[in-house]
């Protein structure tokens, strides 16, 4: 590709150790489409005739074919790189003509390029499989209907909720990271083709065409830029970043409400593993993963931000290691949303211990205070008042609503009768009855505006599509 100055052979395993070839084939796919890019923008000059062009599409499409349908086709001691790869193939199939593709182009602007294609479908099968996962998780949120459970802070049980809340707290955090994803892509669909190896290339090339051709908003707009930044890479690593993060929450939650102690939900089988030592021990492996995974994804972040800070103009070797984090950052991610999915679908709730476990713990304690408040008794006179209340309720064993209104009055004279109606789980859930509040009937808003949102993002990507 590059020898004609050299002198002297490289030492060879340093030849080794710069290809890239062993991670950069799976480009392959993006590299033949921007190559026919190129070749069509080359007979379009001129530079290619008509018969020659027909000649590389075919040879493409040919090595397309190949490579899709067998593995061994992939093995070439000798490429450097997959730009090489598909070069050489190209040559042993058309002779001089696979030589003249490379007129007016560069390695430089070609894995720009090559980057680009592939992060953007990363980005889309993420985003679908996404939709799938927000999807399941607004069945399940369905399927819960009016069950409540506690909520927690500081991992201490707080306010009562309804299953179908907690569940869309999920769906919130991952509609999030579906629009991070998408902001990714906007910003990214721009085409480096055209640049050259930093300069813009050296023939006039129809850039427009070409980035047409790839499905890109338009050619990028500074050469230098477009063959030196790798934003776009460390973009969609922090996002799935953050995705991981979210699901390693969620991870976190199902594993420790699937305890003995909670036993709120029954993970599948399918996606457990038993114990070599304990034979009663089911293990919830895939949640574990996922939240282990996050881990990798946040460590990609850093891998490509360390790589790229202080990198002088324009490209430079050091971007080759650009590469695998965002290979590996993609195929994590994607396997933590598809088994996510998974669990999510299989699992099962257990309503009776959740609603029961939100019925105990004064978990009512600030809808009392509530209550005495629309007495007219300022709140921080009633939180004390309800406090004390659960302080005598706790000596002895028993809830608020298990006092007596003589021994409540202790505690505040505004207490009367309809107190009791004012505590009960259903009368607790209904007072949070503000937009993304709690209330059963603001649940059921959330769920239909979550159904509305889901239609419009599944046909935006098939728009895409
Ligand atoms: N394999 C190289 C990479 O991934 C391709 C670009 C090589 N360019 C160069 N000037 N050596 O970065």
């Amino acid at each position: 590709m590059w020898s004609g100055r050299f002198r002297r052979p490289l030492n060879s395993e340093f030849e080794q150790w710069q290809r890239s070839f062993p991670f950069d084939k799976r480009l392959l796919p993006q590299e033949i489409a921007a190559s026919a890019a190129h070749a069509k923008a080359l007979a379009r000059l001129g530079v290619l005739s008509s018969a020659e062009l027909k000649s590389l599409l075919d040879a493409l499409a040919h090595v397309k074919h190949a490579a899709a349908g067998d593995p061994h086709f992939l093995e070439d001691s000798e490429a450097e790189d997959v730009h090489h790869f598909l070069e050489r193939r190209l040559v042993e199939l058309t002779g001089d003509i696979g030589l003249k593709l490379h007129a007016g182009r560069s390695r430089n602007e070609q894995i720009a390029t090559d980057l680009r294609l592939f992060v953007r479908a990363a980005i889309d099968e993420l985003q679908s499989n996404l939709i799938e996962l927000v999807e399941t998780i607004l069945e399940k949120a369905k399927k819960s209907g009016d069950q409540a459970m506690p909520a927690h802070t500081h991992l201490q049980a707080a306010e009562p909720v309804l299953v179908a809340h907690w569940l869309l707290t999920y769906a919130e955090m991952l509609l999030r990271d579906h629009a991070r994803l998408g902001d990714c892509r906007q910003r990214l669909n721009y085409c480096p083709l055209g640049s050259g190896a930093i300069a813009g290339a050296t023939l006039p090339l129809d850039r427009e065409g070409m980035a047409v051709e790839l499905g890109f908003t338009a050619p990028t707009a500074n050469s230098v830029d477009a063959t030196s930044d790798r934003d776009f890479a460390i973009e969609f690593v922090q996002a799935v970043s953050l995705l991981g993060i979210h699901l390693s929450r969620w991870a976190e939650e199902m594993i420790l409400f699937s305890t003995r102690e909670f036993g709120f939900v029954r993970l599948p089988e399918t996606y457990s593993t038993g114990s070599s030592a304990m034979p009663q021990k089911m293990n919830p492996d895939a949640l574990e993963l996922i939240r282990g995974k996050a881990g990798r994804l946040a460590g990609a972040v850093t891998a490509l931000l360390v790589t790229c800070k202080g990198l002088p103009l324009a490209y430079n070797k050091d971007l080759q290691e650009t590469q695998e984090p965002v290979f590996d950052a993609s195929d994590t991610s994607l396997q933590c949303v598809k088994n996510a999915i998974g669990v999510m679908r299989e699992c099962e709730f257990d309503f009776a211990r959740m609603g029961a476990s939100a019925e105990c713990g004064f978990m009512n304690a600030m809808a009392a205070a509530t209550y005495l408040a629309s007495k007219g008794v300022p709140f921080r006179t009633a939180h004390e008042s309800i406090g004390k209340a659960v302080s005598f309720c706790l000596d002895r064993g028993c809830e608020l609503a298990d006092l007596k209104l003589e021994e409540l009055q202790q505690f505040h004279a505004a207490f009367d009768q309809d107190f009791y109606s004012a505590i009960t789980l259903s009368a607790v859930l209904g007072c949070h009855d503000v937009p993304g509040g709690t209330a059963p009937a603001r649940v059921r808003a959330a769920l239909e505006n979550l159904e509305q949102r889901i239609r419009s993002l599944q046909e935006a990507l098939h728009a895409h599509a």
